[in-house]
């Protein structure tokens, strides 16, 4: 009996899931991490702190299963385009820009002018946002020249864990997808778009597949971790791509909506579907030869959690998500006219609008708690399904919503879900997330399945379901349609308000 090991390398945290042969979860254990806010706007992490995340959370799972069964594969994935730059030698250069970090704005102006909307669309099928790689690799290259300098390879999150657990410089289509430097349909780096921005080639690693093998455990890290050495180490996949597959979306038709501090909807597509505005990211999956959609939305749980410390006095205790959501569930659907934007950091799909803000519209005397947190949550849901209705109008037509996140935990939220999708929903076991679909791309790895669709249909289970009630659907759609009637007439004022 073997046992796969799956690493997620998140940004407030690593995980480490030990999965059986037959998709149990043996064990599942979290290392924390901190972000760095040197500057507002910025946002950063030492990878070294990964690597010792890394270390405690492989050892604080192998103690849970007492060693047994011994681990044959090892699959990871990671938060999505954040920069760790590092020398000739292979040390660290300076601290990792992340994904959230939006100090490059001026970066994203460089790249549209050198490229211009249609050749973005073109050579990467993606927009030039602070979020993306290249915009950080920019960054350095204007504001840090001597470390730029030093630069010799790039890597993304997870591929520097692979490079302290194997030695071996690679990436994978699904994260390479997500540096702006990638031809999502070609499933290379993009000569084109890498001599536009001049930037050397020979910094990018190679690209391998998902679920290949990709390196060996060397002695050093296999000793650090509680490993033997020369455990095979897979390509992996960027956090969403694993998290859609540890959901059970490999294949079009299902799409997964996760919320969690952000939230994002990931539908799989059997090419890359790109568009013409690219308002949703078009990414590899990390299937081969397939795409997904994907809309991001920036405050998800972090509009809740942001009202649920807001309700609350200076120091007293917090009240529960569960008690909360109670509350929403006595006011009526549609709040009674109350509208929620949850643009509390800006918003990625669709808008792109780093202006926008958070906004309750209609309050009105007869409003209480309940209606607020209503909208709040109504408010989310609508921000999703914005980003289903853009899949939707690119053709893809999904017929089941996987619920993942800690939004998925409530009956009430996931039937919201369900009632405003007009999509049955489902929640899945025995393992959920990026950290579960890594270890079964580490088990296709190794060839204990053909293929990641036989992977997830023999570990994976539907648990939960939860059909459209017709009836709230359509008050929802009339709620819906104020949402989103707002954004397009507040858009001119966000912009005059960020400039003053
Ligand atoms: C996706 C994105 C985030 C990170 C979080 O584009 O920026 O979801 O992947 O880890």
């Amino acid at each position: 009996m073997g046992s796969f090991l799956g690493i997620d390398v998140g940004t407030t945290a690593v995980k480490a899931v030990l999965v059986a042969e037959n998709g149990r979860v043996l064990a599942d254990s979290d290392a924390p991490l901190k972000v760095d806010v040197p500057r507002p706007g910025w946002s950063e992490q030492n990878p070294s702190e990964w690597w010792d995340a890394v270390v405690a959370a492989v050892r604080g799972a192998l103690k849970q299963a007492r060693g047994r069964p011994g681990v044959t594969s090892i699959g990871l994935s990671g938060q999505m385009h954040s920069l760790v730059a590092l020398d000739g030698e292979g040390s660290v250069i300076r601290p990792a820009i992340l994904w959230n970090d939006v100090r490059t704005t001026a970066q994203c102006r460089y790249i549209q002018e050198r490229v211009g909307q249609a050749g973005l669309r073109r050579l990467v099928g993606n927009p030039a946002l602070e979020g993306f790689t290249a915009t950080k690799l920019l960054w350095l290259r204007e504001h840090e020249r001597a470390n730029f300098r030093r630069l010799r390879t790039a890597l993304l999150p997870k591929d520097y864990i692979r490079f302290r657990l194997t030695g071996s410089l690679a990436c994978e289509p699904s994260d390479a997808a997500a540096t702006l430097l990638f031809d999502i349909r070609r499933s290379q780096w993009s000569a084109e778009m890498l001599a536009a921005l001049d930037i050397e080639p020979a910094i990018l690693p190679r690209i391998v597949g998902s679920g290949d093998v990709a390196g060996e455990l060397s002695a050093e890290a296999a000793a650090s971790c509680g490993l033997p050495a020369g455990v095979p180490v897979v390509g992996g996949a960027a956090d969403n791509a694993a998290g859609a597959i540890g959901a059970g979306a490999v294949a079009p038709g299902n799409v997964v909506a996760s919320i969690g501090t952000s939230g994002t909807v990931v539908a799989p597509t059997p090419r890359p579907l790109v568009d013409p505005r690219m308002r949703i990211h078009a990414m590899n999956h990390a299937v081969p030869d397939s795409w997904y959609l994907m809309g991001v939305v920036l405050s998800a749980g972090a509009a809740l959690g942001w009202l649920r410390r807001s309700l609350s006095a200076r120091g007293a205790a917090l009240p529960e998500y569960s008690d909360l959501l109670a509350e929403a569930e006595r006011a009526p659907a549609g709040s009674s006219g109350l509208t929620f934007l949850p643009y509390l950091t800006g918003e990625r799909t669709p808008h792109a609008d780093a202006d926008a803000r958070g906004v309750f519209y209609g309050l009105h005397a007869g409003h209480e708690r309940g209606h607020l947190v209503r909208a709040v949550v109504e408010g989310v849901t609508f921000a999703l399904r914005d980003s289903l209705e853009l899949i939707r109008g690119l053709g893809a037509s999904p017929v089941l919503a996987t619920a993942v996140g800690g939004g998925a935990r409530s009956t009430f939220w996931r039937q919201m879900q369900a009632d405003v999708y007009r999509l049955p929903v489902v929640t899945v076991g025995p393992g959920t997330g990026a950290a579960y679909g890594a270890a079964m791309l580490a088990a296709v790895g190794v060839r204990e399945f053909e293929s990641v669709g036989d992977a997830s249909r023999e570990w994976q289970r539907q648990i939960t379901i939860q059909e459209p009630e017709m009836n709230r659907a359509e008050q929802y759609e009339t709620a819906y349609r104020r949402y989103r009637n707002l954004y397009p007439r507040l858009r001119g004022f966000f912009r005059e308000t960020a400039r003053a």
